[in-house]
């Protein structure tokens, strides 16, 4: 029998719901819940009870599960040999606690390293939290702006729309723009990859053209950009900003510093009472003043740092994680047993460290 314990996370966000501990439950497998991991999600510890879990101190999270599961990579790390943990680790920002997890002989499984192919869509955390990454950037965009996003027509006068740029068109980025559209802002997207610009159009976008980018793929994803590009963009994105309320970037290379895009010259251009919502504030940042977890006021523009967007929709966010993480489960339990089979390439990609070996490249690599 498998038995699973599930941390409360600092951020809000529970890494599994009553009902999804039901459904895991009714499989066989015994479920331990850290009290109170679900309020701040609106799940109460009477519903884990009543699903079937077990509601613990964090202490008996540790030593009761085989499987410790969390959002977050946890501080505290009190693993044990022969344990695996599952979490978001960005491992390649948080190696030392990585590298912990190989010194207690346990396991690692990094939600952020599933391969980005269609039958891990449904095991995708990086999707779902992007998602509502996206939505919520918007929102708050909208709640800071003096102005209202969408056109009016009254009697008392017409009111523009709002003018938004959403650089960076992944999941979050494409979110971002659809949640816009609906406001009835006016948007433009930009992104590198070049699959991204039909993604735009038919979200009722236009799209900024920027020749010369390195536009190939790398497992879905975006290539680091050459500095005299990079410059190009800043200078775009300079002249741009002139006619911008409100601006959301989102663009990352994974592994590596989030690019500058948004210089101060841009944050002076913009029109008074402008915002920005950097999305990669935790990777650096897009823009040349950008904080983590602050609001910081430059030029014409309050640049919005916060790092965990998703975290400011809790029971959501949860809900979303809860399905990615059971769903993830019934890939790796088999026989109700916990069972490792590394050929298979979800299995193989995202257990970065298995039983005190590193297995990822990146992880290895630095090692030397
Ligand atoms: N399972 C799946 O098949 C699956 C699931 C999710 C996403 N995807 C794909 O994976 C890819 C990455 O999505 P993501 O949301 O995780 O991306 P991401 O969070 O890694 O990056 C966000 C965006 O930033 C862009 N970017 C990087 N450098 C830039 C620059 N200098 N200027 C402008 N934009 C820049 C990237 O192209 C990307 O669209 C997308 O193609 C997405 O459609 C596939």
């Amino acid at each position: 029998m498998v038995r699973v314990g599930v941390l409360k996370d600092s951020d809000g966000r529970v890494a599994l719901v009553p009902q999804d501990a039901a459904s895991l439950v009714k499989k066989g497998v015994e479920v331990f819940v850290e009290k109170e991991a679900g309020l701040n999600a609106l799940f109460d510890n009477k519903e884990y009870e009543e699903a079937g879990a077990k509601i613990v101190t964090r202490e008996e999270v540790y030593s009761n599960g085989d499987v410790i599961i969390s959002v977050n990579f946890p501080l505290d790390l009190k693993l044990r040999e022969g344990q695996t943990l599952i979490c978001l680790t960005y491992f390649l920002w948080h190696r030392d606690r990585a590298l912990k997890v190989a010194d207690a002989n346990a396991t690692l499984i990094a939600l952020d390293a599933i391969p980005r192919i269609t039958r891990a869509q449904s095991m995708d955390v990086l999707s779902s939290q992007a998602t509502i990454a996206g939505y919520e950037a918007v929102i708050l965009g909208a709640e800071l702006l003096p102005i209202l996003m969408p056109m009016l027509s009254t009697a008392a006068g017409m009111v523009k729309p709002v003018e938004v740029l959403v650089i960076g068109a992944g999941v979050a980025g494409l979110q971002a723009i659809a949640t816009a559209k609906r406001l009835g802002a006016r948007i433009t997207g930009y992104d590198v990859r070049e699959s991204a610009q039909e993604e735009i159009r038919s979200l009722g976008a236009q799209v900024l053209q920027l020749e010369g980018a390195r536009t190939e793929e790398k497992g879905g994803y975006a290539v680091e950009q050459p500095e005299e590009f990079l410059k190009r963009q800043q200078e775009t994105f300079e002249k741009q900003a002139s006619r911008t309320n409100l601006i959301i970037t989102s663009a990352v290379v994974p592994g590596t510093k989030a690019p500058v895009l948004i210089t101060k010259k841009a944050l002076e251009n913009m029109p008074a009472g402008s915002v920005v919502v950097d999305l990669a504030a935790q990777f650096g940042g897009n823009t040349e003043v950008t904080k983590p977890d602050e609001i910081v006021e430059y030029g014409n523009a309050k640049v919005v740092g916060y790092t965990s967007l998703p975290a400011r929709k809790p029971r959501t966010a949860s809900t979303l994680f809860s399905k990615n993480i059971v769903n993830l489960l019934g890939l790796l339990i088999k026989d109700e047993e916990f069972q490792f089979d590394f050929s298979d390439q979800i299995i193989n990609d995202c257990t970065i460290v298995y039983n005190s070996e590193l297995r990822h490249p990146a992880l290895k690599s630095k090692e030397q």
